[in-house]
């Protein structure tokens, strides 16, 4: 079965053709280079270009994949979470080619997208999964493919989003992940003394970024003016404590699951991070649990593929979206059908 996959929730312009869970093309329009100027995700800016270059991405990935129109046995969409006028571009392309080409229509959960962008044959079910992007920061339980429950979720902001802010502190740009993590490397974690996020109440299973943040800013704000050395030690011992929260709230949560599953499947675009990973792989040993990351980097942050993967599953369900009903949903939970 060969699905076209579109993602517009945020700012990436986001088309894949997969066969069913084989990726044939995976392209991504980043709009990062718009949205530096405003150190943010600006929605209208989103919308616009998801507009402009919605058909050329499209157009691409069916060329990448070496597929006609004809050969596509349905259309898979992300219907939320994510902004709402951005989602509404890919919904309303979506429709378009599946009355062009008269075929099913599949709505997709993003944040499931990001679970099944680490799944391969090997995961066994029940399993359990760990989504960190720059929207969400979820510990959820999945009994299988299609069944999930949140078992923690953040109070505030999500992982992702607090390495960003902490990095436009430092003066590092947006996205501030990634450039945190190269700052992180050279700098000593505990040069500098920050909070660790809920000590002692990681058995409450929530994750809580504003505490750590507003320690950052004020440590920041007394630091200045700062230097190379600085800049390296304050993200080291951010990056540190953020998460050294997320991997003990992990471990508090996981270890609550009446019978822990062997898999943990680990999605979104902070675990691009390899600090990160080998935090999670330290973690996975000591619970006795296999971790699955996606495979490649473009599979972390945000991309169609993993929409594509979902649907196939979906498809194979019978779980098909009315193109006449179909409206975006901003904040779609994945434990809601
Ligand atoms: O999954 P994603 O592309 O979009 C959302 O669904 O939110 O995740 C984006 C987030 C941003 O906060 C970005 O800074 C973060 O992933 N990120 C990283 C790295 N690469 C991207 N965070 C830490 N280390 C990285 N290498
Ligand atoms: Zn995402």
């Amino acid at each position: 079965m060969k699905i076209l996959a579109i993602d517009t929730s945020c700012d990436e312009t986001a088309v894949a053709v997969v066969e069913n869970t084989t990726i044939l093309s995976n392209v991504i329009w980043s709009q990062i280079k718009l949205h530096k100027q405003y150190g943010g995700v600006m929605p209208s800016v989103a919308k616009l270009a998801h507009e402009e270059h919605i058909s050329e991405v499209v157009d691409l990935a069916m060329t990448n994949a070496r597929c006609k129109m004809s050969n596509i046995d349905a259309i898979a969409v992300t219907q939320g979470s994510g902004l709402a006028i951005a989602l509404e571009v890919g919904i309303k392309k979506a429709k378009e080619l599946t009355a062009n080409i008269n075929k099913p229509l599949i709505a997709v959960n993003h944040i499931e997208g990001h679970v099944l962008s680490a799944w391969t044959q090997n995961v066994k079910f029940p399993a359990m999964a760990i989504v960190v992007s720059g929207k969400h920061t979820d510990v959820i339980a999945v009994e299988q493919i299609g069944q999930y429950q949140i078992l923690a979720e953040t109070q505030d902001d999500a992982l992702g989003e607090a390495l960003d802010k902490a990095a436009r502190m430092l003066g590092l740009g947006y996205p501030g992940g990634a450039i945190l993590e190269k700052m992180a490397k050279e700098g000593s974690p505990d040069h500098f003394p920050l909070p660790l996020p809920m000590r002692g109440r990681e058995d409450e299973h929530s994750f809580s970024y504003s505490g750590l943040k507003a320690a950052m800013w004020r440590l920041v704000e007394q630091e200045k003016p700062l230097d190379k050395q600085k800049i390296y030690d304050l993200a080291a011992s951010f990056q540190k404590m953020a998460f050294e929260h997320l991997i003990r709230v992990c471990k508090h949560t996981l270890l609550a699951s009446p019978a822990l599953p062997k898999d943990l499947l680990v999605g979104g675009g902070v675990i691009a991070n390899l600090e990160l990973r080998k935090r999670v792989r330290s973690l996975c040993k000591e619970l006795n649990m296999v971790p699955h990351f996606p495979t490649n980097k473009k599979l972390c942050g945000d991309n169609a593929a993993m929409i594509g993967i979902a649907a196939y599953f979906k498809a194979q369900r019978g779980e098909f979206a009315d193109p006449n009903n179909l409206d975006r949903l901003p904040r779609w939970r994945i434990d809601e059908r």
